[in-house]
């Protein structure tokens, strides 16, 4: 059995990183795959702090991106993570499989944490735990995420074959990240070092799914970049990681390899392609920031989705959590 799973935090400033890396290729691949489960994770959220009021308004907007985008609510099972006990369930079994030295080597973990981490959540430490146990508690095969989340992959797949070896089953499958297109990881518009986040103070640095026309162009026209023409080679991308971010995702939006768009692009100025850039991200982005825009004016519509979401991701994984238990030794009715 294939079955997808994958996740974005409720966190605010939903960025066209999120769409290009993740949510766009989930479309796709709700096609091909027999089951999709594609989850707001508000547990990961509150690894760091966040105001109650906001991450409600969150939740619902990442749901309402999901749906806008084309996710299908009767096919896919769109879902926040809190609503199915599973996920933290598991999450507490696989904190007991895990090795502190193994986490303890998770980049995002010291990124996040800064130079305060002794002053960092516990969850925040434990949250590749806690990612490890959303797919498994499906027993989730093939995870569609952008690069930036390839350590964690690894880090699951670890998790699922110490429980295996642990208890001498062959229960919980080895997951398979899908990283692939031509935006697995889109860089900060105001440097092209830096990955775009929803956590970067500067508004500037990221396109977000809610910006109108006037604020995508402007955000582009502004984009840092360096005063060379446009390479004619991707050899030309060495140490002009801003060319390369912005041919990267005009080709990930207009659905082409990156060298035809160098190939149609390479020698003109900035100036040129930053209009034809601003033109096909409206182009685009508009039509979902609309259906988004529409779909906040209808939460009941969206809380509906989500019930409906959880009560199918909870028939799929409590029998999975019956056999867990048993493995593990609990006992039960
Ligand atoms: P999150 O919320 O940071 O991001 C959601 C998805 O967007 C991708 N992404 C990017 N892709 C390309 N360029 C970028 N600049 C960029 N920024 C983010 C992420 O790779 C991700 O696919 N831990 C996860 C959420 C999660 C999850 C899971 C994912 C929780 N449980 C289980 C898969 C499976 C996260 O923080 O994503």
């Amino acid at each position: 059995m294939r079955r997808i799973f994958s996740g974005v935090q409720p966190t605010g400033n939903l960025h066209l990183g999120n769409y290009l890396g993740a949510i766009r290729n989930w479309v796709h691949l709700q096609q091909d795959y027999e089951d999709c489960l594609f989850c707001v994770v508000d547990l990961h959220a509150i690894t760091v702090w966040q105001d109650p009021t906001q991450l409600r308004a969150s939740t619902r907007e990442v749901a309402a991106a999901m749906i806008a985008a084309g996710i299908d609510t009767e096919k896919s099972i769109i879902f926040n993570q809190s609503q199915v006990p599973a996920h933290a369930e598991l999450a507490w079994i696989f904190n007991c499989v895990a090795r502190m030295g193994w986490l303890n080597r998770m980049t995002q973990f010291k990124e996040k944490a800064g130079k305060n981490k002794e002053n960092a959540s516990v969850g925040l430490f434990a949250y590749p735990n806690l990612m490890a146990a959303d797919i498994l508690a499906y027993k989730g095969t093939h995870v569609p995420v952008g690069d930036d989340q390839k350590q964690h992959l690894e880090l699951a797949r670890d998790i699922a074959q110490k429980f295996n070896n642990d208890f001498g089953v062959d229960f919980f499958p080895v997951v398979e990240p899908l990283i692939f297109g031509e935006a697995t990881r889109v860089m900060s518009l105001r440097d092209g070092s830096k990955k775009m986040s929803k956590s970067d103070p500067s508004d500037q640095s990221r396109i977000t799914m809610t910006d109108d026309a006037d604020a995508i162009a402007k955000k582009v026209r502004k984009a840092k970049t360096d005063p060379d023409a446009l390479p004619t080679s991707k050899d030309g991308f060495e140490g002009r990681p801003e060319a390369a971010n912005l041919m990267g995702i005009y080709a990930a939006l207009s659905g082409q390899d990156l060298a035809q768009v160098i190939q149609d692009h390479g020698g003109h100025q900035f100036s040129q392609f930053k209009q034809d850039l601003a033109d096909l991200m409206v182009d685009k982005l508009q039509p979902i920031t609309t259906e988004m825009r529409r779909l906040a004016d209808d939460p009941g519509y969206i809380d509906g989705v989500l019930k409906r979401g959880a009560e199918k991701a909870r028939a799929l994984s409590e029998p999975i959590m019956a056999e867990v238990h048993d493995i593990v030794g609990f006992l039960r009715p």
